[in-house]
């Protein structure tokens, strides 16, 4: 059996060593962006002078042909296939079945190495768009979900504590938020793809006089990278991906959690749809959240990923070793999970019907200490005064179960001569809400002007 390097050695390798060291079975993924990476070395190898013009179009048309041919169902599994070793030991060899003589000079002056270092850089800036665009259909169904929500109240948590009344929709904006950060991380990984590595070489650069500017346009990168040593073993695009997707996992697993816990009976704030939940084998009553359960989940397989590239890339001495040969499987495990993953959450999302019922009873009561506090506050109190004032006030209501809302204006006063009448009507949820200031605050108008202003930004994004 011949490899692409197998005149130097007078006995065949081992079988199953091959099979361990082989990569076809998953970086076949590449096909396209080894294609197209293959064209464009032949072109720059024919401005080159190094292949005649006949050569060069003679090995165009078979990756042309190539590429034409990938629609058939087999044809990565012919028999031949089964002994590549990677997917440019594939892409040559079935180029050479198709032209001949011609497609056995393609790989003049190039490495495997710069090889997969291109197709990577070219796979991320073809998929990372597609990905980005599932962020932008979640960040929609949350947009549409504030939408929705409307005036609902509720309590917002620190510590998972009740804290102070929000709008529903500040919450479902906050997620939004989050994701779009993970898009924009996404964007700033495609600038740091948008190198070309070819020209490298396997490590020292290439000996032939290849117009790496011309070919970097050709293959639409904007910069060369700086050091041909570094760009044949560097793989942080891979590791930045891994951050980005892991992030974006745990952006999408605590948007789950808090859906898992909003949706329960013990919470109530939102409903399920029947189509996002499922069922008990053995108990008729339950309701189970399993797709945002599953998200969870996933979060820490793409975590996983992330730390085990890294523990991968710690001990390389620089240039290529067949380690990074590893990257490809943690990359593409964590796109596919990170893009189902987005597509579940949106569509359990899309589902939700905030109960505006349990969700406003729940934002009204000892979670209005605060304001009780900025009343006292507007009528000159030291806030650390007002802060003990109702601490004391709380503690009381606390051992007597009672709130704020049942209070005589005579027991208010015991408390502070500063309590006017006025209070019994002033301490509600929406006042509270209303009383915020900030352009970031749950104030109903800066809340209609954030949810504007993410619809304007997702007009653009489409
Ligand atoms: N399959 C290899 C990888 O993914 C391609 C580069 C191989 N280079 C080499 N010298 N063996 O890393």
């Amino acid at each position: 059996m011949a490899h692409l390097w197998s005149g130097r050695f007078e006995g065949d390798p081992d079988a199953a060593l091959v099979e361990f060291g082989r990569s076809f079975g998953f970086d076949r993924r590449l096909f396209e962006d080894d294609v197209r990476g293959s064209m464009a070395w032949a072109a720059a190898l024919e401005r080159a002078g190094v292949l005649t013009g006949r050569d060069a179009a003679a090995i165009q048309s078979g990756l042309r042909d190539l590429l034409s041919d990938r629609v058939r169902e087999s044809f990565f599994d012919s028999p031949a296939a089964a002994a590549d070793e990677d997917v440019h030991a594939f892409v040559e060899r079935e180029l050479v079945a198709r032209i001949g003589e011609a497609g056995r000079r393609l790989h003049t002056g190039r490495s495997r190495n710069e090889q997969i270092a291109v197709d990577l850089r070219l796979y991320l800036k073809r998929r990372i768009p597609e990905l980005q665009d599932d962020i932008v259909s979640l960040v929609g169904v949350l947009a549409g979900a504030a939408d929705s929500a409307g005036q609902a109240l509720m309590p917002s948590y620190t510590h998972l504590r009740r804290a102070q009344p929000i709008l529903a929709a500040h919450f479902f904006l906050a997620h939004a938020a989050a994701f779009r950060r993970d898009h924009a991380r996404f964007s700033g990984l495609l600038n740091d793809a948008d190198e070309l590595p070819l020209g490298s070489g396997a490590i020292a650069g290439t000996s032939y006089a290849i117009d790496v500017d011309a070919l970097a346009k050709e293959l639409g990168f904007s910069r060369i990278v700086r050091n041909s040593i570094d760009a044949t073993g560097d793989r942080d695009i891979v590791a930045t991906f891994l951050y980005a997707s892991a992030l974006a996992m745990v952006h999408l697993s605590r948007l789950a959690e808090d859906v898992i816990l909003f949706t329960s009976e013990e919470f109530g704030f939102f409903e399920l749809a029947d189509t996002a939940a499922t069922g008990s084998s053995l108990m008729p009553q339950k309701k189970n959240p399993d797709p945002m359960e599953l998200v969870r989940g996933k979060a820490g397989r793409v975590i996983g990923r992330l730390t085990g590239w890294l523990a991968t890339m710690k001990g390389l001495p620089i240039g290529y070793s067949k380690d990074l040969q590893e990257d490809k499987e943690a990359l593409f495990e964590a796109e596919d999970t990170l893009r189902a993953s987005l597509a579940a959450t949106a569509s359990v999302v899309k589902g939700l019907a905030v109960n505006a019922v349990a969700a406003g009873r729940a934002a009204s009561g000892l979670l209005l200490a605060t304001d009780v506090a900025d009343y006292l506050v507007e009528k000159g109190v030291a806030f650390r005064d007002a802060h003990a004032v109702v601490g004391a006030l709380v503690l009381r209501l606390v051992r007597e179960g009672r709130s704020f809302d049942d209070l005589t204006i005579e027991e208010w006063r015991s408390h502070s001569p500063l309590f006017d009448p006025d209070v019994r009507t002033a301490i509600t949820a929406a006042a509270s809400v209303a009383k915020k200031r900030t352009p970031q605050s749950t104030h109903p108008d800066a809340v209609a002007a954030s949810l504007a202003e993410l619809q304007t930004w997702l007009a653009t994004q489409r």
